[in-house]
């Protein structure tokens, strides 16, 4: 406890403020010692005659970002009983009959918010920021925060902070009472200065307050705004609905009951097999960034400014992301008429940002500054990195990676945003192949967070590290991926579209295929989603290595057919389904019924297909392909896979990701679905050999994780 938290005396003259620091890097998450600690110091401070006024205050790079996640873990697996919580404490510190001012810098997030709630000031760092981000872990605040926040800050921002998750900063805190000074400059002695002119007034107590908790009248409409939007926006998540309940319980009842109502909502969630996933995801996405084999200390190349070659759909993207982090960066593109339009498009899509209020005018108009676009390659020899985002085809990719290697300085990293191309023969073209690695971003590049970073054969550690360092300041969520056709998201999403298709020419409608899996919860149907990727890519990749299907194998023709009638989703106005001039989707049936047709011509006998196998036939695809992923060594880690489909792919997050979602399901059972399924429908659906050994053995792919991490 003694090197958790910390009670000192302030150093001015007077010495009558006691100093409670909490220490518990790198975040100061509230771990058992800690609340022990403050309880402890906090007692010690309020018996102190000689003290007029407590600061709290965390050290470090933050205040407190909420209660310790690991213990979750270990609560719901029995390893830990379920105790009182942070609530006893809270209320200690708000009984103390000096004023406990609570000083926050970095993030106040969680239990931390919480935390300082129950103190009777607030000051913060104007960089400061404070939410209750629970309900992205499928949980609500759990220490009174949907009581005391409404208390603070009204009813309709409670809602939202609390059903959302999103952080305010701490201006926005300092309008709406949240709290009472913003202190430039040293915020320990700007807390101390504070805390003793509060000495002088009388504490008040957050839970003792009722004056913006509104009326029935009021807030209603308020409730019933939050559960339509929470419906729509975090569909099928439940922390969001209780997260709702919870502060409408601090509006009805007392403060006691409401904290009752929270505990037992909070429970709910908790022992939910979505919160369980939704944390999975937490660390999946910080252990991503930790490669085995590249230790933290291997150097990273300095990287200030960039260029990208191609200003198409990608490259304009790729520009804008950079340009958003507040980089230079230069857009090359092989004709004027070509680069006049990746402009334009650049534009377009910043003024729409702005209407949508993502943007703020300035912001777009500084952004716009730093790209600066060009036919040459002259200015080359200065940047520190390029990303390749030209037609894919193997030719043109080597021409350029031979242009960069003469053009470029050494040490310079060479990247291309290949989607199916090797890397390896990519990088063959230059003298340099270390320097060479795949960035592949999503489209669109600037929305979506997933990053592939696909490592070569060559591929320096040195280049990894920046790329994977570089993924963060990006904004993204970089995943290390080995060099094979499609990568990873794309590998695996081949046999999921091909199930949705033989589905439908087995007899299931489209929009039943696309409404089974939507209602599974991925954002997207895959009948959907391939009208919005364009039903051509596809067709032009199937084309080229259509040599390599073994032949007597049975290969979907229904996308290929309607391609062959000029039906390339969204962008020709038609593709499974048609298209208004908004892009708003109608389902067509004469498309229906040509699918119908072809089958029968194809001998495929139609049948009523249920929603379950739907499900099982797509997902199942997707789980068979992660796990022969996994046995070739293109991803270190299960939950390497788990995060590329939750951040690249639309797949639900309370559902943790395909192999997340099969361990919960019951590998046995998928094996065993899968095996009835090769016996149906032939030698596709062959289990892959690390899925049988597991199932076999009783085991899941979470514990395969944990064993994978022990081995690096
Ligand atoms: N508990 C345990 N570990 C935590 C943690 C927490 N609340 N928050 C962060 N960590 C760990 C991370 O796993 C990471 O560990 P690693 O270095 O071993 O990978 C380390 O702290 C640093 O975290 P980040 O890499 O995320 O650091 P950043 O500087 O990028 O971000 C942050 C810092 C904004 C605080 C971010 O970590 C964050 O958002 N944390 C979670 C906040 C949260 O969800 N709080 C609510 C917790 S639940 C709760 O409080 C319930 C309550 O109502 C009772
Ligand atoms: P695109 O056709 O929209 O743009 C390619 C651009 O490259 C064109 O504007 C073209 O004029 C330009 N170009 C061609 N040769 C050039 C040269 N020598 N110098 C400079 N510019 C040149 O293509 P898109 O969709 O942007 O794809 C680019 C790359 O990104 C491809 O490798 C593709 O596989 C990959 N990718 C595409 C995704 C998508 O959804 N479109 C997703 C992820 C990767």
């Amino acid at each position: 406890m003694d090197d958790l938290v910390q009670l000192t005396r302030d150093r001015d003259t007077d010495n009558d403020v006691a100093i409670i620091t909490i220490n518990n890097p790198p975040v100061n998450a509230l771990s058992p010692g800690v609340a022990q600690g403050i309880a402890q110091t906090i007692a010690q401070a309020d018996k102190d005659d000689g003290v007029k006024a407590v600061v709290l205050i965390g050290g470090g790079r933050t205040f407190v970002a909420g209660a310790d996640i690991k213990e979750f873990g270990k609560i719901t697996s029995g390893k830990t009983q379920r105790g009182a919580g942070l609530l006893p404490l809270l209320l200690q510190i708000e009984d103390v009959r000096k004023p406990v001012v609570v000083a926050i810098h970095g993030s106040a997030f969680g239990g931390g918010l919480e935390l300082a709630m129950a103190g009777h000031y607030r000051v913060a760092a104007p960089s400061a920021q404070l939410g209750q981000p629970e309900v992205k872990l499928g949980i609500i605040p759990g220490a009174g925060g949907t009581q005391r926040l409404p208390r603070l800050v009204g009813v309709a921002k409670a809602v939202e902070m609390c059903a959302e998750g999103n952080p305010i900063t701490a201006q926005e805190a300092l309008k709406l009472g949240l709290v009472d000074r913003l202190i430039e400059g040293d915020l320990l002695a700007g807390a101390v200065a504070f805390a003793r002119e509060a000495s002088e007034k009388p504490v008040r107590k957050t839970r003792e307050r009722s004056d913006k908790l509104g009326t029935p009248a009021l807030n209603e409409p308020i409730f019933a705004a939050a559960r339509e939007k929470a419906r729509t926006k975090q569909r099928g998540m439940m922390s969001a609905i209780a997260a709702i309940d919870a502060v409408e319980a601090a509006t009805r009842v007392s403060f006691e009951e409401g904290c009752q109502v929270e505990r037992q909502l909070f429970d709910k969630c908790l022992f939910s097999d979505q919160s369980k996933a939704l944390i999975h995801a937490f660390f999946g996405e910080r252990e991503v960034a930790k490669i085995p084999d590249i230790p933290k200390e291997t150097a990273i190349i300095p990287v200030n400014s960039v260029a990208v070659v191609g200003a198409g759909t990608m490259g304009g993207g790729i520009a804008m992301v950079f340009a958003n982090a507040g980089f230079r960066v230069l857009i090359k593109e092989a004709d004027q008429p070509a680069l006049d339009r990746g402009l334009a498009t650049i534009q377009k899509n910043y003024q729409s940002s702005v209407k949508r209020g993502r943007f703020t005018q300035q912001f777009v108009d500084e952004r716009l500054k730093l790209i600066q676009p060009t036919l040459s390659y002259d200015d080359f020899g200065d940047v520190d990195m390029v990303v390749e985002a030209v037609f894919e085809g193997m030719a043109l990719k080597k021409e350029v990676f031979g242009q960069l290697d003469r053009v470029c300085k050494p040490g310079a990293i060479l990247a291309s945003n290949t989607s199916t191309l090797d890397v390896d023969e990519i990088a063959s073209a230059t003298s340099r192949p270390g320097a060479v690695i795949g960035t592949h971003f999503f489209s669109p590049a600037n929305i979506m967070r997933l990053l592939e970073i696909v490592r070569g054969k060559a591929s320096s550690k040195e280049v990894i590290a920046t790329c994977m360092q570089l993924s963060k300041k990006l904004g993204k969520v970089g995943v290390l991926v080995g060099n094979c056709r499609g990568f990873v998201g794309n590998r695996i999403f081949g046999p999921y579209r091909r199930e949705a298709q033989f589905l439908v020419e087995e007899g299931a409608s489209i929009e039943t295929v696309d409404h089974a899996l939507y209602d599974f919860g991925m954002a997207m149907g895959p009948m959907s989603t391939g009208d919005l990727a364009g039903l051509d890519v596809g067709w032009r990749i199937r084309k080229e290595f259509r040599h390599l299907e073994k032949p007597g194998v049975r290969q979907p023709f229904a996308e290929d057919r309607l391609c062959e009638l000029g039906r390339y989703g969204q962008k020709t106005g038609a593709g499974w389904y048609k298209y208004d001039e908004n892009r708003r989707a109608i389902p067509d049936p004469e498309v229906n019924e040509m699918v119908l047709r072809w089958s029968r011509e194809a001998g495929i006998a139609q049948r009523k297909i249920s929603s379950e196998e739907i499900v099982d036939r797509c997902i199942y695809a997707l789980v068979n392909e992660g796990a022969r992923i996994l046995e070739e060594g293109i991803v270190g880690r299960t939950v390497d896979i788990d995060i590329i489909y939750l951040n690249g792919y639309g797949f639900p997050a309370y559902r943790g990701g395909p192999m997340w979602y099969a361990d919960t399901v019951g590998l046995d059972k998928v094996y065993r679905r899968i095996s009835e399924f090769q016996q149906q429908h032939g030698e596709l659906w062959e289990p892959a050999p690390l899925l049988k050994r597991l199932a076999q053995e009783g085991k899941t792919f979470a514990e395969l994780n944990r064993e994978q991490a022990v081995m690096a």
